[in-house]
Order: structure tokens, then C-alpha cells, then sequence
């Protein structure tokens, strides 16, 4: 089953659209142990609300792929939720296939990447290889961080139809042409959510992060077309990581 249609069902099941970003801060790097139980102890308390975890550089970096991690990406499957990989994957094909390559022989069900590298030699050896496989490439189409405007919101000419459009509404279209399994769109600009969705309709769906932390309300990125919430700080530096997520999942819980 492809990956888009995997994670609706357990949206489905769990009635929640949520993805946690499972980022813990900066620690010392000899206290791996701490983190892994840190990251294994909001699994637990978050995991009936979620239906997907991202993990990041916040975690692969101090814990290793096949040392730390793999073992996580194991128990986010026993809790009957997939593993997305934001590994912005931004490189030549055959770079990008052996980095595919590895996460998931990791576990991971799908990868995060940057269109800017464009198909022939860049993305196409990263959806054979996930599409072979059953997993999932989510696609960059609009960031959620201040700086996105200068790339993602530049306005181009379209190499295809020599019209100026803006970059994010070109990617929106090759999300589509190459089947992605989801776009990433910030939760801090709804106007953007909303373009991009007419164009991807309910072939592509919206990822948003950005909510809370960065300022984008969960309720209008919805409103704006997106179909999952990613979400991190808000719920894993909470107090009660628990009650938060709970709170997210009872705001926006799929009917
Ligand atoms: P917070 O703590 O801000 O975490 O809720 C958000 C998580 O998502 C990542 N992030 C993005 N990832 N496209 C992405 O693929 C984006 O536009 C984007 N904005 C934030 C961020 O690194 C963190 O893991």
C-alpha cells in the first residue's frame, strides 16, 4: 500500500491528524541513554493522540541511525504509527538513493525532501526507490520559517510554460507530476496552505508544521486545506506532554 494511503487509515483509526516532531534539545552527546529514554517516555504519554512520528536531526545526529534510532523507529511501529524521516534529502540521485537506502532499512515509512534539486539525476532515484518500496516522499513546497519567501515564495519563470508564477505554486504542480505522497506547507502562512491545495486538490496531502512554537494556529491551517499537523516543541517541552497532545488532537480530531 503506498505510504499516503497507510497513513490515512491510522488518521483514520486514532482520529487524529497530528505528526509529532519528536526534537529534544541539545544535550550532551555522552548522555545518549538520557535522551533515548526522554524520547521513549513522550512516545508513551503522546502516542493514542498521533498518527505519525517525524524524527530529525535532533535525534539522529547524537543517537546514531542503526545505534539509537532504529530501535525507536521500531517502538513508534508497535504503537500502530509510521516513522517519517525529515531528512531534507537535497543532492544528486545517486547520493539521495543511498540516504533513502538507509533510513529505511532503518524502518523509516517515508522521507522528507527539497524539490529544488528538480527529477532527472535528483528526485527520481529517490522515488523509485521509495515507491519500489512502499514508502513515502514528502515534498518541501513552501517552508514555515520567515526566510522561506526568498526561495519558496520567489516569483520564476516556469521552464515548462515560460509564465511567471510563484516557485511554491511550480512545486505544487510537480508534486502532483511526480506523485508525491505529501507536501510540506507552514502552518504560519494559511493563505499559502490554501494555493497550494487547489492545485494539489486531494491528490497530494498537506503537511504543516509551524504550529505553536512558530506562531501558526492549528484551526486555520486545517481551515486552509492541510490534511496533517506537524507539531513538536509545543507538545514535547510541555509540562504534561500528555494533557497537550491531547488538547491538539481534541482541537482538530478527525470525524
Ligand atoms: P516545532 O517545534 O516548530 O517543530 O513545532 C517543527 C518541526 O518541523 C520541522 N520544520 C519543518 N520541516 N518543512 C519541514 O520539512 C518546514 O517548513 C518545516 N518547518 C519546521 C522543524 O525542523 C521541526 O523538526
Amino acid at each position: 500500500m503506498q505510504f499516503k494511503f497507510k497513513i490515512q487509515e491510522i488518521a483514520k483509526a486514532n482520529k487524529s491528524r497530528l505528526v509529532l516532531a519528536l526534537d529534544l534539545p541539545f544535550q550532551n552527546p555522552n548522555s545518549s541513554q538520557e535522551l533515548i529514554s526522554k524520547a521513549d517516555a513522550i512516545l508513551e504519554q503522546v502516542y493514542p493522540y498521533i498518527c505519525a512520528v517525524k524524527i530529525n536531526n535532533h535525534l539522529v545526529l547524537p543517537l546514531g541511525l542503526f545505534d539509537g534510532i532504529k530501535a525507536l523507529v521500531d517502538k513508534i511501529h508497535t504503537k500502530g504509527l509510521l516513522a517519517i524521516m525529515d531528512a531534507k534529502v537535497n543532492d544528486i540521485g545517486n547520493t539521495n538513493q543511498i540516504i533513502a537506502d538507509y533510513y529505511y532499512t532503518a524502518g523509516f515509512d517515508a522521507i522528507i525532501a527539497n524539490p529544488f534539486i528538480g527529477w532527472e539525476d535528483g528526485l527520481r532515484q529517490l522515488f523509485e526507490v521509495s515507491h519500489r518500496q512502499g514508502k513515502g516522499v514528502i515534498l518541501l513546497t513552501y517552508m514555515s520559517h520567515k526566510g522561506a519567501v526568498e526561495g519558496y515564495g520567489q516569483t520564476v519563470i516556469d521552464s515548462a510554460t515560460g509564465a511567471s508564477v510563484p516557485q511554491y505554486l511550480v512545486f505544487a504542480q510537480k508534486n502532483v507530476a511526480y506523485k508525491a505522497d505529501g507536501a510540506v506547507v507552514g502552518a504560519t502562512i494559511p493563505e499559502k496552505i490554501k494555493a497550494i491545495h487547489q492545485v494539489l486538490g486531494e491528490e497530494v496531502p498537506i503537511y504543516s508544521p509551524g504550529v505553536g512554537a512558530q506562531g501558526g494556529s492549528a484551526e486555520a491551517a486545517i481551515k486552509a486545506g492541510a490534511s496533517y499537523l506537524i507539531v513538536g516543541r509545543e507538545i514535547v517541552s510541555a509540562e504534561n506532554p500528555a494533557e497537550t497532545a491531547r488538547k491538539f488532537w481534541d482541537l482538530t480530531k478527525l470525524v
